[in-house]
């Protein structure tokens, strides 16, 4: 039985299921594997794992430890009334009228960021009106529809992650102040930080930023010091809001503590702080890397309730959980008649119904001419059960948007 348990009950003997940890390269070699010496449990809680899975068949029970399904039934109750209380305002702009500009300023955004963090690379000065810009397009399409941006960027080709992943925590910074009416300015600065944030690791060596498998101790410490090395990289550049480096120096802070480089804990991280750590997992979580497969927005969301309150904000994430939906624009689903859809347009008032293009029948396992269909009309009986891989049934969603 796969069970959780807090990382200072564990014992040696016991089995580790999942270290629970999939957004970062870990210094073990496997996720899983059965503990032999006491270091392995003390390395596990000086990383700031602070939970993990254990699997009682191959090895040693905890009794008492929550069960896996309970965990889940938990994270249902929880997230339910997150659901029923979130209000999102009508787009101004239709998704596909959007798409067609955001394609453009994301490509745009990902050359500029690149470039920029090329410079650092070659030891160039950080030339910040550059950025302005695309800063401006950026929050210009989140007002006009916050979906367009979001969902293409879910889409990464394997290579330049560094850049696209910085574009996407921009973005989904962008997105997350405007959920919280946040004023112009601190949107502004927000997406500076998120575009720059991970701009130290320009100064990781390339053989440990993309190296494929386990990170000697040594190698995760180099790795971490991308944030210091980011905040000296930005300290003397003309021009970056205070705000900003904030994002860039408290990205990888946890409200226990138990975050990097200096263990600030609840309110010592700003406010800017806790929302960059959150949306810098969740683009991470939902990114392919070289340690794991994409999650689904659904599973990476949940993920991210499981772990606050320890590693975020519960608050802020329930916020998040309400700014992005629960099915995201282009997120594939599975209807109850066993249609396989793509979420087109959230509905404001309940995040549970939204409109969806129906394209595949699971039932006859075989694709269907696309239908559209409003989850909130009282003339649809059908509703989500689930989301669905876009993998598994090799659907590109992104062309039925
Ligand atoms: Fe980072």
């Amino acid at each position: 039985m796969i069970k959780r348990i807090a990382s200072d009950q564990l014992v040696v003997g016991m089995f580790i299921h999942d270290l629970d940890c999939g957004w970062m390269a870990h210094p073990f070699l496997v996720s899983q594997f059965k503990l032999t010496q006491v270091s392995e449990i003390e390395k596990i809680i000086q990383y700031g794992i602070r939970a993990v899975y254990i699997d009682t068949a191959r090895g040693l029970d905890a009794p008492g430890a929550t069960t896996q399904s309970e965990v889940n039934a938990e994270l249902d109750r929880a997230i339910a009334p997150v659901l029923a209380k979130a209000e999102k305002p009508v787009p101004h702009i239709p998704l596909s009228d959007e798409l067609v500009v955001a394609k453009r300023v994301l490509l745009e955004a990902r050359g500029v960021v690149q470039d920029i963090l090329s410079d650092v690379r070659l030891g160039r000065q950080v030339e910040m009106e550059r950025l302005d810009p695309v800063v401006d397009k950026i929050i210009q399409s989140v007002l006009r529809n916050p979906g367009a941006l979001t969902s293409l960027g879910r889409v990464k080709q394997k290579d330049h992650y560094t850049f696209q992943h910085s574009v996407n925590v921009g973005v989904l910074l962008v997105n997350f102040c405007q959920h919280l009416e946040l004023g112009r300015d601190v949107i502004r600065d927000a997406a500076i930080g998120g575009l720059l944030h991970d701009i130290g690791k320009m100064r990781t060596p390339d053989v440990i930023l993309n190296k494929p498998g386990k990170l000697s101790d040594m190698e995760f410490n180099v790795m971490r010091q991308h944030v210091t090395q980011g905040v000296e990289v930005l300290r003397h550049v003309a021009g970056i809001p205070a705000a900003s480096m904030e994002v860039v120096a408290q990205h990888h802070e946890h409200m226990d503590g138990g975050g990097y480089p200096r263990g600030l804990k609840g309110d010592e991280i700003s406010q800017l702080g806790q929302m960059s750590a959150i949306v810098d997992v969740y683009d991470a979580l939902t990114s392919i890397r070289v340690y794991h497969q994409a999650m689904e927005p659904t599973q990476a969301l949940r993920k991210l309730l499981e772990w606050s309150p320890l590693h975020f904000s519960g608050e802020l994430v329930q916020r998040f959980i309400q700014c992005i939906g629960i099915y995201p624009v282009g997120t594939l689903v599975r209807l109850e008649s066993g249609l396989i859809a793509v979420v087109l347009q959230e509905c404001a008032s309940n995040l549970l119904r939204p409109t969806v293009r129906a394209v595949y029948d699971s039932r006859r396992d075989q694709p269907i001419a696309p239908r559209d269909i409003d989850l909130l009309s009282p003339a649809v009986t059908d509703r989500i059960v689930g989301h669905e891989s876009a993998a598994r049934w090799k659907i590109n969603t992104r062309q039925y948007l």
